[in-house]
Order: C-alpha cells, then sequence, then structure tokens
C-alpha cells in the first residue's frame, strides 16, 4: 500500500514538473516594467528625434516607404503601422519576393503612435522601454524579432528616455493592425527569443570616441546588415565582425553588404572624411527610376548624423581587426 502511495507521489511530481516546464515556456522570459517616468524637456525630445530619424530609424519599419526615393524615406503618417506581412507577401516596405513567401503568418508593424485605441497611448513609460529593448509587449507575450529589440537592448537609459519622449510627440493616429496570426513552431521560437536587461544600461563616455563608434554602429544597425552571421540569429559569426557579404534582396537585385573593416578590402584607403563624405553623397533623395536602383540601406537617413557621430563610427570601425573579404566598398572618391 504505501509503495502504491509513494509511487503516485512520485508521479505527482513529475507531472506538476512537466507541466510547469511545458507553461513556463509558452511566456517569455520576462521582468515586471520598470517603475519609470520620463519628464519631456526640449533637449530630451530633440535627443529622441535625432536618435529616431537619422539611427534608430523606427519609421522606417512602423511607417509606409516611399520607395521612388532614394533610401525609401517613411512616409507620413509617421509611426502608424503598415501594410502586414501575410503567407503570401513577405514585404519589409518592399516586395521582396514575389508569389509565395515564406513568411510563417501573417505579421503587421505596429502603430506606435500615442493613439489611445490602436497605438501607444495607454501605455506605460516602463511598458514601452520593455517592448523596445526586451521584446515583451504590454500582456507579457514575445514580440516577433524582426523588431530589434535584442539589438535595442544596448540603447542606454538616457538615449531610452528620449526615444520615448519622441514617441508622447507623434501625432496620434488612428490606425487599428489585425492581430498577428504566427504559424507553430515559431510562434513558440519567438516566445523564447526575449532576454530580459539585467540592470541600468550606461551610455558611453562622450569623449570616449571608440566607445560611442561602437555603440552606435550597434543601436543604427551597421552591426547587424555587415555582419555575417546563422540564419537570423542575434550573434554574428565569430572572427567575421563587419567583414560584410550578407545578401540583401532587392527586387530582382541581390546586392551584399560591404567589408568595414579596417583592411585593403574593406574601408583601409578610406580617410575619416571620405567616410563622412560618402553619406553626405548619398544624403539627398533623389528619385530612383526602378526598385533595382534603391537600396535597403538608408543612407539619407543616416547622412543627417554629426559629422562627430559619424567619425565616432569610422574612429570604431578602424579599431576593428582588419579582414579580406570579396565584398569590398566602392572605392572611396
Ligand atoms: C526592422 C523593423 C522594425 C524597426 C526598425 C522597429 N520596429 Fe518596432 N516593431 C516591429 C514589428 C514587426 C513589430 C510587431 C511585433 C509583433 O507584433 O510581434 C514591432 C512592435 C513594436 C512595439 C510594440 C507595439 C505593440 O502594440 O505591441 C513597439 C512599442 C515598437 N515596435 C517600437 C519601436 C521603436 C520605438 C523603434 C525604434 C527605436 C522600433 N519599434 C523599430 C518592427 C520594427
Ligand atoms: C539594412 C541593412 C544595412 C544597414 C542597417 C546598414 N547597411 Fe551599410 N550597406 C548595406 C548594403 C546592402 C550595402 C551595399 C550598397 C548599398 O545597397 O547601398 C551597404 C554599403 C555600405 C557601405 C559602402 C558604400 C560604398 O560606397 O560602397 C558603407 C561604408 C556602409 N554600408 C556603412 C554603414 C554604416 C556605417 C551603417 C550604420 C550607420 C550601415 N552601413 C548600416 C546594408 C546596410
Amino acid at each position: 500500500m504505501i509503495r502504491v502511495l509513494r509511487w503516485v507521489i512520485a508521479l505527482c511530481v513529475v507531472l506538476a514538473l512537466g507541466v510547469t516546464i511545458v507553461m513556463s515556456s509558452l511566456v517569455p522570459r520576462q521582468r515586471p516594467p520598470a517603475d519609470l517616468e520620463v519628464t519631456i524637456t526640449p533637449e530630451l525630445l530633440a535627443r529622441g528625434t535625432y536618435l529616431v530619424d537619422h539611427v534608430l530609424l523606427c519609421n522606417d519599419c512602423h511607417s509606409e516607404r516611399d520607395w521612388t526615393r532614394y533610401g525609401g524615406p517613411p512616409m507620413p503618417p509617421l509611426g502608424a503601422g503598415r501594410e502586414c506581412m501575410t503567407r503570401q507577401t513577405a514585404t519589409i516596405g518592399v516586395r521582396v519576393s514575389e508569389g509565395q513567401s515564406n513568411f510563417p503568418g501573417v505579421l503587421c508593424i505596429r502603430n506606435i503612435t500615442p493613439d489611445p485605441g490602436s497605438g501607444i497611448g495607454n501605455w506605460t513609460d516602463g511598458e514601452l522601454s520593455r517592448a523596445i529593448r526586451e521584446g515583451v509587449d504590454r500582456d507579457g507575450n514575445g514580440l516577433f524579432p524582426i523588431m530589434p529589440y535584442f539589438i535595442y537592448r544596448h540603447i542606454s537609459d538616457t538615449d531610452m528616455r528620449a526615444v520615448i519622449a519622441y514617441m508622447r510627440s507623434l501625432a496620434p493616429v488612428a490606425a487599428e493592425r489585425p492581430e498577428r496570426d504566427i504559424d507553430f513552431p515559431m510562434s513558440l521560437l519567438i516566445q523564447w527569443f526575449p532576454e530580459p536587461l539585467e540592470g541600468p544600461v550606461a551610455h558611453p563616455d562622450p569623449a570616449d570616441s571608440v566607445a560611442t563608434g561602437r555603440y552606435l554602429a550597434t543601436i543604427a544597425r551597421c552591426d547587424f546588415c555587415h555582419t555575417p552571421r546563422r540564419g537570423q540569429g542575434k550573434e554574428g559569426i565569430a572572427g567575421m565582425a563587419f567583414a560584410g557579404g550578407v545578401p540583401f534582396v532587392l527586387g530582382a537585385r541581390e546586392t551584399p553588404s560591404r567589408n568595414l573593416t579596417p583592411d585593403a578590402t574593406g574601408i583601409g584607403p578610406w580617410t575619416r572624411q571620405a567616410f563622412i563624405d560618402r553619406f553626405r553623397l548619398f544624403g539627398d533623395r533623389h528619385s530612383v527610376a526602378t526598385l533595382e536602383d534603391n537600396t535597403l540601406m538608408d543612407w539619407s537617413a543616416y547622412a543627417g548624423m554629426t559629422d562627430a557621430d559619424l567619425g565616432a563610427i569610422y574612429d570604431f570601425l578602424r579599431s576593428l581587426p582588419p579582414i579580406t573579404s570579396a565584398a569590398a566598398p566602392d572605392p572611396a572618391s
């Protein structure tokens, strides 16, 4: 009798453990939203606007884009979200593939204007910070990692406040986007991706140009596009930082990102000024005849960065180990 009871108890323990493991894998790892209250000052708002327009490029995803102009500038109403990606069309602003797409479900890039119903008007500052840097929405669900929260987790606490100030300043737009509908197993995988921050995120020392450049090259996603990685992984392939060669598809044209290391096949021959000038050169929003003449790197937005910030990115890139790669940039003239 006692033996049977022991077995029953053991079985119950195993079952309870199993249920706990299954249940905990259905919700992302998360912490409660921070108790944050952003006081909006003109300086903070100016910093937030600069970051969003020229570094973070939130509206390049959260708005429709005008692909008849170079870089595909976001079109007003800014932040109101955009057409959904579906199983038939994968659009990241551009129709990258015709017919059947590989997108596992339906995903609509959301309205992040302060509209209370369809936007983020009712979210707290802590909830916004958690969504942007830790990938967990208001209801505790993991965001699809097309939202680059795993990159934005490096945004410093001061800059996070600036971005929130900017979001609160957007004109509220009532634009309801359909709920997402992601297929299994992706629906489960996206719950495993988020990682809570462990503490405060410090801002780089402004006197340290290399540290500032590393910070900007991370949050401006230069690293993400210019470092080869396996699949859509968070981590780049070891020893390949900024080696370029990542394929990007624009209409019928495939164009790789370029080698940004200080090698002869990278930006080795470029001076600091030539690097800054390259951005200014592509800075205008000239009209382009076909999608293939355009670029997925929004040069014109980045061209609005200050000389100090572009120069810091250059200083950081020069500090990297040189890597020889076939994906050389065009010679700087
Ligand atoms: C590369 C595209 C991309 C960029 C850049 C991007 N987002 Fe997103 N964002 C998304 C997608 C896609 C979602 C929806 C994810 C989902 O529903 O699972 C999203 C969701 C969000 C949400 C959650 C909204 C909700 O209702 O759940 C917020 C807040 C947000 N983004 C803010 C920002 C901010 C602020 C920036 C710039 C710092 C930014 N995003 C940059 C693609 C992007
Ligand atoms: C969305 C992906 C993406 C992002 C983000 C991105 N790049 Fe690029 N980059 C590319 C691609 C693709 C090319 C190839 C040429 C083109 O399409 O403009 C390129 C080309 C370049 C070139 C070579 C230009 C030439 O004349 O050959 C430089 C320099 C460069 N990127 C620097 C940067 C820096 C610095 C950042 C961050 C501020 C950055 N990129 C962010 C995708 C990206």
